[in-house]
């Protein structure tokens, strides 16, 4: 039975939101990144990547490259000097990974940095830096989680710690050995790597009293400061990191990079600012991305409908150096009120670069698996997808028993069904076609994202000409934290948002906790607006009993004052942090507190509605229309919020249909390390976008009822993909990203 669907497209929903306060600048090409530095007497480094997966350097010839004219200087483990490590980010440290290169001859992963060149050119440079002749002893080397030699290891034996631990409710092995209706079902994902538009560049410069500035795109100044401090072995004060503008950053600029301090040390030894630019390819062997993991997902209902039981184990890669762990279960045992459930995790050692956060780094993975067994259950089950999931809400946190500071996700479906038309969906596989003979699938899945918090120090200062300065710990990456900040601010100062100047990703100017965790808008904002209404509440309170105070702006107050200028500051730090808290967030070390607070739980989530089109030649997989409702509490900035998640759907259809690191277990490394080969989707392969908020305040959790936004936006789609495409066909796919050969199996 086909149905037509020509009738049931929904209206676009009109764009709306004050723009972007960056876009101008943008789209002009007057915004300045560290790669387009060129201050006068700049040098210019170039990398040299190993060859092999593991091992040692056993000789460095450089008598070639230091013929080449121009050159320098080059650096190798034996001649830079001695410096410390930065840590690991995740170990007490600042780094991506606690592997530094050039501290010893060892070779830890191929592509990983063993020199570099420095010259007056980049040009000669990377003709030097390929010119560099390395030996090596090699020894034998694990490659992918799937290698034989791969031991996956228990998380919570590795990382005794609570947050790392297996999460458990009631019994569910029990639970699911007495249900009427089970699923257990394999997944797997590969790895993939982020590719922000801005590659990672450092300009390291030094003055001549010994302060080191560093010019590098990224998500935490503040650990890039104290990092190099410690690498260095100089004070925290004589660094300072700017970072005013980052070109995507989506967790590969979380942190220190490995080769930050060799930038630096190459300027300090050439008395010359130096810049190093990583090519794109160096970028997926030299910088963190999303590790390969496999799932298992065991699920039980009853007879009415009831999910009982859920098992999801998961194996996560890491590297050899480092235990970066895995959270995933995190959001799928709170996706459902499921009163047994045990999430277990495994790591898996390979021989990379320690692999680490990459947009909703365990949830979307773990949600690509989960979701899909929800749906398969529904199928077993004969019940609706979207009812199913309705029947089986969450009233309180099943593992803690916690209320949800506040929860929308049933509405998010109710109102995402209704806009998608999903109610003209029929239920068999292949019972849609369309005019053309396409199959047509519909599909659904819910996400969910912990909504995190991080100590802040926000100052707000006016001056007599109108201008208004906010400085705060925060990094625009492009996900709008300028636009969220200056809205809030023209708002409570009744000043035009043209007037705000936001100083953000400058450890000159504020503390900068690491941005990251869809926690950005919940940290700096609530600050934010508090030192606002504290200077305008100082405002009115010198003003008096005159006239008009009450309705008038903070410069017009200001000026009637005749003071030249009125600050204010505001502290502020999640539900629960202690005053302490202050002290690593002054230290440059990771302070975010959530998804569980001292009297509630919190998350963000949402619902993705998903049509594919399938055509029954080649199978060919199109996605004509997606349709979001997110629950994120307040919405601080329409414009970028409906950014941030129609990037997190573009995201999700490259996750399910596209994305995938190639690893050739004989020699490691990523083979298709390239915008050719890496493929990403297109426009062409961009149908239309619908997204919608519940727009409820979380009031619970901060005084704007923010929640977050920008990971939570990407969790689900690829499952709402891969079910859809079951529809579509009848065939259940297990494996991203999906290949049309997986379709064309009989
Ligand atoms: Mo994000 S992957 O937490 O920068």
């Amino acid at each position: 039975m086909a149905t037509s669907l020509k009738t049931v497209m929904t209206k676009r929903t009109p764009r709306a939101g004050a723009e972007r306060v960056d876009a101008r600048d943008k789209v002009r090409g007057a915004t300045r990144y560290a790669a387009d530095d060129v201050r006068a007497g700049l040098l210019h480094a170039a990398l040299v990547p190993s060859r092999i997966a593991r091992g040692t350097v056993t000789g460095i010839d450089t008598a070639a490259a230091q013929r080449v004219r121009g050159v320098r200087t080059v650096f190798t483990h034996e001649n830079i000097g001695s410096f410390d490590t930065g840590g690991f980010l995740m170990g007490g440290g600042f780094g991506f990974q606690s592997f530094y290169p050039l501290r010893s001859p060892q070779v830890a992963y191929r592509g990983q940095t063993v020199a570099m060149v420095v010259a007056d050119t980049p040009e000669a440079a990377r003709e030097a830096a390929a010119l560099v002749a390395v030996t090596y002893a090699a020894i034998p080397f694990v490659a992918t989680i799937d290698a034989p030699d791969a031991q996956p290891q228990a998380q919570s034996a590795l990382l005794p710690q609570p947050m790392f631990a297996d999460r458990r409710a009631g019994d569910a092995e029990a639970a699911l050995q007495g249900a009427a209706f089970t699923v257990d079902a394999a997944y797997e994902l590969p790895v993939q790597h982020q590719n922000p538009m801005e590659i990672i560049a450092t300009v390291a410069e030094w003055s001549a009293d010994g302060v080191l500035t560093i010019h590098e795109p990224t998500q935490n100044a503040e650990s890039v400061r104290h990092g190099l401090a410690k690498q260095l072995g100089i004070e925290p004060a004589k660094v300072r990191v700017l970072s005013p503008t980052v070109g995507g950053g989506f967790g590969q600029k979380n942190s220190l990079q490995s080769h930050t301090a060799l930038v630096a040390i190459a300027a300090r030894t050439l008395g010359r600012p130096v810049k190093l630019v990583l090519s794109r390819s160096q970028l997926f062997h030299n910088a963190s991305f999303r590790p390969a993991s496999r799932h298992r997902v065991r699920l039980g209902a009853d007879r009415g409908g009831k999910l009982v039981a859920a098992i999801h184990e998961i194996d996560q890669q890491t590297s050899r150096h480092d235990l970066f762990p895995s959270s995933g279960t995190e959001i799928t045992s709170r996706l459902y009120g499921i009163g047994n459930f045990l999430g277990r995790e495994r790591l898996v050692r390979t021989d990379v670069q320690t692999p680490g956060y990459m947009r909703a780094p365990f949830e979307h993975p773990a949600a690509f698996a989960f979701e899909s067994a929800v749906d398969e259950m529904a199928y077993a089950l004969g019940r609706d997808p979207v009812a199913f999931r309705l029947a089986n809400d969450a009233a309180v946190d099943p593992l803690s028993g916690k209320p949800f500071s506040s929860r929308h996700l049933a509405e998010c479906l109710a109102k995402g069904s209704s806009a998608f038309g999903w109610a003209r969906r029929t239920m068999a596989p292949r019972s849609m076609r369309a005019p053309d003979g396409s199959f047509i699938g519909w599909g659904v899945a819910a996400g969910a994202y912990k909504a995190a918090i991080a100590p802040a120090i926000a100052k707000v200062r006016l001056d007599a000409s109108g201008t208004v300065r906010v400085a705060v710990g925060g990094h625009e990456m492009g996900q709008g934290i300028r636009t969220a900040i200056a809205l809030t601010v023209a708002r409570v100062l009744g000043a035009p948002v043209a007037a705000v100047e936001i100083l953000v990703g400058d450890t000159t100017a504020a503390p900068q906790h690491l941005t990251a965790g869809s926690w950005g808008t919940a940290t700096a904002l609530p600050p934010v607006q508090e030192a606002a209404q504290r200077l305008m509440d100082d405002l009115r309170q010198n003003a008096g009993a005159q006239a008009g105070a009450n309705g008038a702006t903070a410069v017009a107050l200001l000026r009637a004052s005749g003071r030249p200028f009125a600050e204010a500051e505001s502290r502020m730090r999640a539900p629960g942090q202690p005053e302490q808290v202050f002290g690593r967030l002054t230290g440059g070390l990771p302070a975010a507190a959530g998804p569980v607070y001292p009297d509630f739980v919190a998350f963000s989530f949402i619902a993705h509605f998903v049509e594919v089109r399938i055509e029954p030649t080649t199978r060919r997989i199109r996605v004509p229309r997606v349709l979001s409702v997110a629950d994120c509490g307040t919405v601080a900035s329409l414009r970028t919020a409906r950014s941030q998640v129609e990037g997190g759907v573009v995201w999700g259809i490259g996750a399910a249909l596209r994305e995938a690191s190639e690893v050739d277990a004989r020699y490691g490394g990523f083979l298709n390390a390239d915008l050719a080969e890496y493929v990403l989707p297109v426009a062409a392969d961009i149908g239309r976008i619908d997204v919608d908020f519940v727009g409820k305040p979380d009031t619970r959790l901060n005084a704007m009822g923010v929640k977050g936004l920008g990971e939570v936006a990407m969790v689900g789609v690829a499952p709402a993909i891969v079910n859809a495409v079951f529809h579509a066909t009848g065939k259940r796919l297990r494996r991203l990203p999906l290949r049309l050969e997986d379709l064309l199996e009989s």
